[in-house]
């Protein structure tokens, strides 16, 4: 191999120091800043997770507040960027709308450009926590033909992000839906935490991988939104629910289940495995009660909330999936979840980037801050043909 270590996949290369988020995948150790990821679950906002994610620190009251108001300030969006969306077809599917439109703030948002100076990088993060779930609602609204609805001061994030979803001219969400409200909010507060970082996982080493150049900040973004987007990174969610609508009935379990074992088939039980978590995923651990909640007091019942219930007590008692631990991982749960609040199954990868950004904005940040940043620039193991003579057209 030369000078060069052979590693695929960056399995067991550091690509960088990060004082961010520690995983332990043996013991199920999972810290964003040292913090334990379920005593933030049990009682932080999806907010203060972010400050801390990208200031280093939990705010006290008056930290947050000010974040807070940083980020109303910066979370309508520009009038031209709506003009934006016209260009989508209706039925483009929301990712691709995100890796446009959010690429598209770098043409917006190039005065504050100079990212030697940290003030312009804070405005640059806070900036795109702010935004991205105004236009991730946008993407929805979109795709119904329906019309956006500003960010409003008096709602929290996720109560922001729920009404530009689902509110109607008369109505706004909160008022349509009392009977989950409460509940549909405290999901969403808990999920976008449990996916707020997940250190150099493949989008966030994307966007490192941007960044290190001197990119702009938003487009580094939207490289990390189209990592994100691939089925083995952020749309597993989504295949878990393609493989419940797949599975159909209880009494096909079975099945199944025979099918993920058999070593010919190539079908895996989506949403149960994790590639760092060997013991168990702590934020399966979390959702799960969540999810069961969530379940009990969903207005619309549907028969793939039962399967999927079913489908986790026979894999929890399966021999294969025992000894090889393979628990159900929180994709298995955040899919079924945003179904009962009502989010289209093509929306699943937005909520996590939605989520993500703040892990994203902080892995930025803390590189650009690093007066000893490298341009990212992988080598390879060359495999293809030695050196050989061009021959003239006529003689080939
Ligand atoms: N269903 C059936 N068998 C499985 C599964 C599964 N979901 N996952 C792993 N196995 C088997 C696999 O066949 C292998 O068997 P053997 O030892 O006989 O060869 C053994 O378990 C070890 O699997 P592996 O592929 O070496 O494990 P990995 O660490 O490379 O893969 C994984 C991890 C997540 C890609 C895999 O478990 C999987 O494909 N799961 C389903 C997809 C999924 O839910 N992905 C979301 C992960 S969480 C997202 C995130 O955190 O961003």
């Amino acid at each position: 191999l030369g000078y060069f270590t052979f590693d695929p996949g960056f399995v067991s290369t550091a690509s960088c120091k990060s004082a961010i988020t520690y995983i332990d995948g043996e013991q199920g150790i999972l810290l964003y800043r040292g913090y334990p990821i379920e005593e933030l679950a049990e009682n932080c906002s999806f907010l203060e997770v972010a400050y801390l994610l990208i200031h280093g620190d939990l705010p006290n009251e008056q930290e947050l507040n000010h974040f807070k108001f940083e980020i109303d300030d910066r979370a309508v969006l520009h009038e031209s960027l709506r003009v934006f969306f016209d260009g989508f077809h209706y039925d483009a599917h929301p990712m691709a709308m995100m890796v446009g439109v959010v690429g598209s703030l770098s043409a917006f948002y190039h005065s504050d450009l100079d990212i030697s100076d940290p003030d312009n990088r804070y405005i640059c993060a806070t900036r795109m926590i702010a935004k991205i779930p105004a236009i991730a609602a946008a993407c929805y609204r979109h795709s119904i033909g329906a019309p956006f609805v500003y960010p409003r001061v008096d709602l929290d994030y996720c109560e922001n992000f729920l009404n530009m979803m689902f509110s109607r001219p008369e109505k706004r969400f909160l008022e349509q839906a009392r009977s989950i409200d409460e509940t549909a909010v405290k999901a969403l507060n808990l999920l976008f935490i449990l996916h707020a970082d997940h250190e150099q996982n493949a989008s966030t080493s994307t966007v490192r991988l941007a960044g290190s150049t001197g990119a702009n900040p938003y487009a580094c973004i939207a490289a990390g939104i189209a990592a994100l987007w691939g089925p083995a990174h952020g749309g597993a969610n989504e295949a878990v629910l393609s493989m419940l609508k797949e599975i159909g009935t209880v009494e096909r379990i079975p099945e199944y289940i025979a099918k993920a074992k058999d070593k010919d088939d190539p079908f895996r039980l989506m949403g149960f495995g994790h590639r760092v978590y060997k013991n168990f995923d702590p934020r399966a651990t979390i959702i799960r009660q969540t999810c069961h909640e969530v379940l009990r007091q969903s207005c619309q019942p549907d028969p793939l909330f039962d399967l999927a219930m079913a489908l986790e007590e026979y894999a929890l008692q399966d021999d294969y999936f025992i000894e090889k631990k393979l628990y159900p991982n929180v994709d298995f749960y955040s899919g079924i979840i945003y179904k009962a609040l009502g989010i289209p199954v093509d929306m699943f990868t937005v909520m996590f980037a939605i989520a993500r950004t703040a892990g994203w904005v902080a892995h930025w940040l803390e590189m650009t801050g690093d007066t000893g940043n490298v341009i990212g620039r992988p080598r390879q193991l060359y495999v293809g043909p030695s050196q050989r003579e061009v021959m003239p057209l006529h003689r080939r």
